[in-house]
């Protein structure tokens, strides 16, 4: 089966996360902006992974739009994993049947932007500082549902 993982990263977070997907099933790694139908059509599973912005994870629509034989979704957000309403991330989406997964982030205030850290800041009350929440373990189940098929 060829799989192609795609991600859309602002900070840097996600990208991480795609790349030990991509390590770990040995497939190619691709910037959601540089994808185009020839890419879709040549793999049988997209794995794509997007940072959530006010609950909308980034690039979901595109991928989507451009109608992949098989599609598995990974959204990455600075929420600890426990808060996380996943059915409500699903419906918010718009995600139907497509499997889906959340990891945790974390906080680039540099590379956030300048509208970015008003935002967040205004979100969550909290003096902004750099914190790096991913976890390799997680990808676990992820790993392990395209292994089993
Ligand atoms: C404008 C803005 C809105 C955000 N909204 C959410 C959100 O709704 N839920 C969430 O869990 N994280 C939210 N975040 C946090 C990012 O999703 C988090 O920092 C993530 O790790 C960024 O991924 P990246 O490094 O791949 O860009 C927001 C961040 C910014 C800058």
């Amino acid at each position: 089966m060829k799989i192609l993982v795609t991600y859309q990263s602002k900070t840097g977070f996600t990208k991480k996360y795609a790349n030990w997907i991509s390590e770990e099933l040995n497939c190619e790694l691709k910037e959601l902006k540089r994808i185009n139908s020839e890419d879709i059509l040549k793999n049988d599973l997209i794995i794509h992974g997007g940072w959530i912005m006010g609950g909308m994870i980034n690039g979901f629509d595109k991928i989507k739009k451009l109608n992949p034989k098989k599609l598995i979704v990974f959204a990455v957000g600075y929420t600890p994993k426990n808060e996380v309403d996943m059915k409500q991330i699903a419906k918010f989406n718009n995600l139907g049947e497509t499997p889906f997964f959340y990891y945790e982030g974390g906080m680039n205030p540099k590379k956030m932007g300048f509208i970015g850290r008003i935002i967040v800041k205004m979100v969550t009350k909290q003096k902004l500082s750099y914190q790096d929440n991913t976890n390799k373990d997680e990808i676990k189940s992820l790993i392990n549902k395209v292994k089993m098929g």
